[in-house]
Order: C-alpha cells, then structure tokens, then sequence
C-alpha cells in the first residue's frame, strides 16, 4: 500500500508517519512518498522520520520526490497537506486583514478568503493530476481552510476527497473525558461546516449526556471551550461551539487581543519553523529531539490570542498532547482499504444531510466509513442562527470557488463582502487590493 504526502516537507509529517509505525497488520501501508516543492524541507523531514522508524521491523519505506506526477504514479491513498504562499503568505493575510481592523485567521473570515482563493486552483490542479495519474487513490486533505478546499477537490475527485480536521475530535475528546464517558464509545451529534460547527450531544447508551453536562457550572468551566465561551453562553447555546467559532462570538475581543499580540500567529510561526529547519541543515542536530521540542511549543501557543482575549490561562495537559488527526486518518485510511469500519466525524459532500444545503456542498458531520467510502449520516436540523452562519459561510466559499474559475476580482470581492465578520464593501474592496499586491498567487484574479 503506498502513501503519497503531499506537502511532506511539512512539519506535521511525523505525526502521520508515527501513527503509520504503530499498525502492523496485514495491508498497512508499507510505503510513504513524499513530495514537496522545497527539497531541503523534504530532506529535514525525512531526517526526522528515519530516526522515527530506526529499529521499527516493518517501517514503511520512505522516498521523496520534488516532481508531483512521480509522487502520485502508483499512490493508493494521497494526503494533501499543502500551504500555499508559505508561511509568510499566512503571516501576511493577518497583517493586511487587522491593518482593515478584521480577522485574518487563516481559515475564518478575510484570511481564509485570501487563503483560499490562493489555494484552491493550486489544490484543483493536483486534484487533476491526482485523476488522471492514480484515479482509484483515495485522497484526504489537511489542507486549509479544509471544508472549501475539499469542496474544491470534490468537483474533479467527487467522494474520493475526504477532508480531515481535528478540532472536532478534540472537542469530543474533552466532553467525554468530563461525562465520565469513552469517546470511541459515545455517539457524538456534531455538525457544521469545518470550523463551523457544532456539538449538539453525546449519547452514551441511547441517552444524551449533554444536558448533565450544561447542567454543572463547575464541570463546564473545566476545559477548553468552557472556558473559551463561558458557561453561560454555553447554556443559553444549549451546545458546545467548536472553538473557532471564538472568533464569531467574540469577534471584537478576538480582533482586539489580535492587534494587541506582540506577533500574530503567522508571524510567530514563521519564525518557529524557520529556526527548526535551519537547525535541521546542520549535521549535528538530532532530528526527533528538535522536532520534538519545537512541537510542544507549537501546541503550546495555539490559539494563544484567543485563550488571552477570553482571560483564560494555559492550554490542559492533555490537549498539548497533538490533536489525533493523524489518528482520525490512519482510522479512515483503515476502513477504506480493509473495510474496518467507523464513525468518524469528516468533511463530505452533503448529500442530503443538512437540507438548508445543496447536495455538493462539502459539510463536517459524523460519517460511516467502509470501503464504499465515507457516508454521511442522518442528523437533526440545525436552529436558525447556526443555519445563518453556516449558509452565510458557504454562500462565501461558493464566491472563492467562483473567483478561483474565473479570475473576477468582483466575484473575489463579493467573496470578501458577504463574510459575516467583514462589514463593509469598501473594506472587501480594499483587502483584496492589499492581497492581491502582497501574494504573487493572487495574479490570476485580473478581469
Ligand atoms: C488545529 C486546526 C487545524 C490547524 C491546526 C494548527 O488543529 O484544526 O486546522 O491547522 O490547529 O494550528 P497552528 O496555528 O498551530 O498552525
Ligand atoms: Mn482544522
């Protein structure tokens, strides 16, 4: 079984290849290609897995590969992991956006609307490549914004693209652990878009926990997004948000602790990494030590802004521990190829599942997975004001996706514009104008 990683210079790789080590069984996958357009982030990461798989029996063989078509002759399942523009594009789609006074997180509001109208030709032509060089791979993307960058994929690959995030297990992961429960156990009633969404129950023998949950004031300021929205939104919610939708609810203080953060969080980042592959050039630096160190500081600083703005302290112990999302794609790659099946909650083609939503329109919401692929199940509807959110996001995500066919800077403006936290025409105009200066990946938005 071959693995191709798209974007396998990146940082996260060793997660992927760490859960790859610990599966034995017959028709893991046994080899891992590797591609990335920078071949001495290839060559840092690939430091890093050797000495992952050192003494490992059945270690998945590793090459690397600058040339995309090379990468995916032959692959069985492709992750994509790409970041388009870099880690300077992300630190520049925050300055631009809080120099307008708005949101330039990477996958919410302005920045995700520059994020993804960079990324999305960019993934639509892999998808291409992906079609016409491996058309019975699967593909599962990472890449953000995830939800419109999978819809994107979709349009070529149709269901064979299942988009992957690991807030929404997280959050799951947390509920549980406070009810007492086992996550892989409880039936999980999330829904939404990818950053988007909501946790509506926990059902543990047919009965819904939730409730028990948002009864406990004590219980609901014990973890993450507890503290984040405070109990008492959380009550009158009568759900548990993902934690980007701090970002909606709190979007001035959000903004404000933004502006107020002596480095953004691209800015922060770009700096971590740079230092962590420069150190990865030099012969003497052992490789897992480093990227070990510079991933608890990773964790650790996620989503800091956020956390100060709400007056909350440090991360949980136990969240620092990485997400799963590697976990969350080994357990899918797994029930596809060996008809192990799962729930699991993932970004799909909405088929009929929430009826406010066309039947394309690519949704996050908890899935049976064999190998027929992922199938979204049934859910309740969501309340008014979530479907506004949710419609409003998608309505924006269909103008990129527009804007990305046909190169209209009023269609990217329009793009901007109808975003809930951009309020004004005049500031859709000018952040496209900012952006369009900054990235060179914006150049085809000309008519
Ligand atoms: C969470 C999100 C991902 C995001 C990641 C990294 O896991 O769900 O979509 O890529 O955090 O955030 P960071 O700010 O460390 O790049
Ligand atoms: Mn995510």
């Amino acid at each position: 079984m071959k693995l191709t990683i798209l974007g396998g210079g990146g940082f996260r790789v060793p997660l992927v290849y760490g859960a790859l080590l610990g599966d034995h069984a017959e028709g893991r996958v046994t080899h891992v290609t590797l591609h990335d357009l920078d071949a001495g982030r290839l060559s840092a990461i690939a430091r890093v897995l050797a000495e992952q798989g050192a003494g490992v029996p059945d270690a998945p063989v590793v090459t690397a590969t600058t040339d995309l078509d090379e990468a995916l002759r032959g692959a069985d399942f492709v992750f994509s992991a790409i970041r388009v523009g870099g880690l300077e594009g992300r630190a520049a789609d925050e300055r631009i956006a809080l120099a307008e006074g708005v949101l330039g997180q990477e996958t919410v509001g302005a920045g995700g609307i520059a994020y993804g109208l960079r990324t999305v030709p960019v993934a639509t032509h892999v998808a291409r490549r992906v079609a016409a060089l491996a058309p019975d791979a699967w593909v599962i993307n990472f890449t953000n914004p995830a939800g419109l960058v999978t819809e994107a994929m979709s349009r070529v690959l149709g269901d064979r693209v299942v988009g992957i995030c690991d807030s929404p297990v997280g959050l799951g992961r947390r509920v549980a652990r406070i009810l007492g429960a086992d996550p892989d156990e409880a039936w999980i009633d999330y829904v939404g878009l990818n950053h988007l969404g909501w946790l509506r129950g926990l059902h543990v023998g047919g009965r819904d926990q939730l409730p028990r949950l948002l009864a406990d004031e004590q219980a609901l300021g014990s973890f993450e997004e507890g503290r984040l929205f405070g109990p008492e939104w959380l009550r009158s919610l009568g759900a548990i948000p993902n934690e980007y939708l701090h970002y909606y609810y709190f979007n001035r203080e959000a903004v404000h602790a933004y502006r107020q953060a002596e480095r953004t969080r691209g800015a922060y980042l770009l700096d971590q990494q740079a230092g962590f592959y420069r150190e990865m050039g030099k012969a003497d630096t052992p490789p897992l030590a480093a990227w070990h160190r510079t991933l608890a500081d990773r964790e650790a600083t996620y989503m800091a802004a956020n956390r100060e703005a709400a007056g909350i302290g440090e991360r949980d112990e136990e969240d620092l521990e990485s997400g799963g999302y590697e976990k969350v794609a080994l357990a899918l790659m797994r029930a596809v190829a060996r008809n192990e099946r799962a729930t699991l909650i993932l970004n799909v083609r909405n088929r009929g599942t929430l009826s406010v939503l066309d039947a394309d329109a690519v949704v996050e919401v908890p899935c049976f997975v064999d190998a027929t692929g992922a199938h979204p199940v049934t859910v309740a509807p969501l309340p008014y004001h979530a479907v506004g959110l949710v419609t409003a996001v998608k309505g924006v995500e269909r103008e990129v996706l527009a804007a990305a066919e046909s190169g209209s800077r009023a269609t990217a403006v329009k793009a901007f514009a109808l975003h809930p936290l951009v309020d004004s025409v005049a500031v859709a105009r000018r952040l496209l104008d900012g952006y369009t200066d900054e990235h060179p990946g914006l150049a085809y938005l000309r008519s």
